[in-house]
């Protein structure tokens, strides 16, 4: 298989949680024992962050020093020692911690949860993704030399951030559609900072593959409309993808059942056929948020979105919602 498939296979958290990481290279993250330490270096109370745009990278001359196209990146468990010291640089410029901000001192080679994130942030997120008009992305793009950049106090506005920034203005460089489960998954784990914590980072490929089969031209994305049809910065030209990303989500990340029964209960009373199960696997949904089992009502997402998320989007996407 050609090495973006095996990307579009396996590189995605989205593809890795919906075909259940069945294959090797997505292997389940497999925890190789305690975490032999942890990275000594403490950062700052996780003051607000900016919560910019997302910004062209101003990293390829230092990629390029280490003989790496920024648009082409292979797996970082593939690079040279010399290259894995050059890329290091470029992390703690990008996001303005030192080595001990993911390392353990004086143990590099050990696992730490910071190595597990930055890992799958420059995999799974970094050599998938692209500006809209193909600029390259790389951790500064997101960054800009800070580690936070999420303003957590205010879960509406991070949610607008996420649907403006990280999903408006990005494209996957496989060409297929890019929203919310490129990062988050189906079904959406809004925490998977925590859930990546907890994981050893999968390789992307088998460690044997030679690196001449490693470097990758992805083609670029075409810059014409979204596929599917742009909702508008704000998603109001399509409102039931509007109340998920803001209303659903943000009961969601908060665990807030109350509120997610609330709006579960709405989601039920917009279905667009009556044969179609949607109601009631809505209204499953709701119950269970209403009694406070929130791992149960996550099951409707991915239920709903399984069997009739092409359908509405190819259908009824303007359609209003009671
Ligand atoms: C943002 C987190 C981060 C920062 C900051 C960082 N590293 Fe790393 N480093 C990693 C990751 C992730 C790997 C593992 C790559 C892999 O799995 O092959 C790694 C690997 C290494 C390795 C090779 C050992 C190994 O596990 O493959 C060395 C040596 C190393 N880093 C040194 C440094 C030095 C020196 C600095 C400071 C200039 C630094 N690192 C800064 C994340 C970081
Ligand atoms: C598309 C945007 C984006 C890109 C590109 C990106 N990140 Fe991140 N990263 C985030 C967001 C959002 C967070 C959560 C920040 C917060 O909590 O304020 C994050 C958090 C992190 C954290 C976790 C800090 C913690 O302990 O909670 C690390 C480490 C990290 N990123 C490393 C990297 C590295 C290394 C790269 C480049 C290989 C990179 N990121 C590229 C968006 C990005
Ligand atoms: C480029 C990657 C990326 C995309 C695309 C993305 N997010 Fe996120 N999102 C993150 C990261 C990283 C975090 C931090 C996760 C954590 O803390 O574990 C996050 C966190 C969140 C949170 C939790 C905030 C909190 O503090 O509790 C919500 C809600 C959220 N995203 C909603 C969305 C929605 C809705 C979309 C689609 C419009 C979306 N995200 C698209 C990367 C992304
Ligand atoms: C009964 C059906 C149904 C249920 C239940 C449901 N959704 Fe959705 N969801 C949809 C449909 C349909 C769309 C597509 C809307 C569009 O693209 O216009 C969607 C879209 C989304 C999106 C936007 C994705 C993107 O990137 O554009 C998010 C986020 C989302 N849902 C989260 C959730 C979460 C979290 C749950 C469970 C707590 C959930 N949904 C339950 C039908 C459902």
């Amino acid at each position: 298989m050609g090495k973006w498939g095996e990307l579009a296979r396996t590189g995605f958290v989205a593809t890795c949680v919906a075909i259940g990481a069945a294959t090797a290279a997505c292997a389940p993250a497999v925890a190789q024992g305690p975490i032999v330490a942890r990275a000594e270096y403490a950062p700052k109370a996780h003051a607000p962050g900016p919560m910019d745009h997302v910004r062209p990278t101003k990293m390829g001359p230092a990629l390029a020093a280490a003989g790496l196209d920024v648009r082409s990146l292979p797996p970082i468990e593939q690079l040279s020692p010399a290259q894995k010291q050059k890329v290091m640089r470029t992390f703690t410029e990008s996001l303005g911690v030192p080595c001990v901000g993911c390392h353990a001192e004086e143990q590099f080679p050990a696992d730490t949860r910071r190595k597990r994130i930055a890992k799958r942030m420059y995999n799974e997120m970094v050599r998938a993704l692209v500006l809209r008009d193909g600029a390259p992305v790389y951790c500064d793009s997101c960054h800009d030399g800070t580690m936070y950049m999420l303003d957590r106090r205010d879960t509406a506005k991070v949610t607008r951030h996420m649907s403006e920034a990280l999903v408006g203005q990005l494209a996957r460089v496989d060409g297929r559609a890019h929203d919310c489960s490129t990062c988050h998954g189906e079904p959406p784990d809004y925490h998977m900072l925590t859930t990546w914590k907890q994981t050893t980072a999968p390789d992307i490929v088998p460690i044997d593959t030679p690196a001449s089969a490693m470097v990758l031209s992805p083609p670029l994305p075409p810059s014409g409309p979204r596929i599917p049809a742009d909702c508008g910065p704000h998603s109001e030209d399509c409102p039931l993808q509007r109340i998920m990303r803001s209303e659903v989500s943000i009961a969601t990340a908060s665990d807030d059942g109350p509120a997610l029964a609330a709006v579960l209960e709405r989601v039920a009373r917009a279905s667009p056929d009556a044969v179609w199960t949607w109601e009631t696997i809505s209204r499953a949904g709701a119950t269970a948020a209403q009694r406070g089992d929130l791992g149960e009502a996550k099951k409707s997402c991915g239920a709903c979105h399984a069997l009739y998320r092409p359908t509405w989007r190819a259908s009824h996407r303007t359609r209003a919602v009671p």
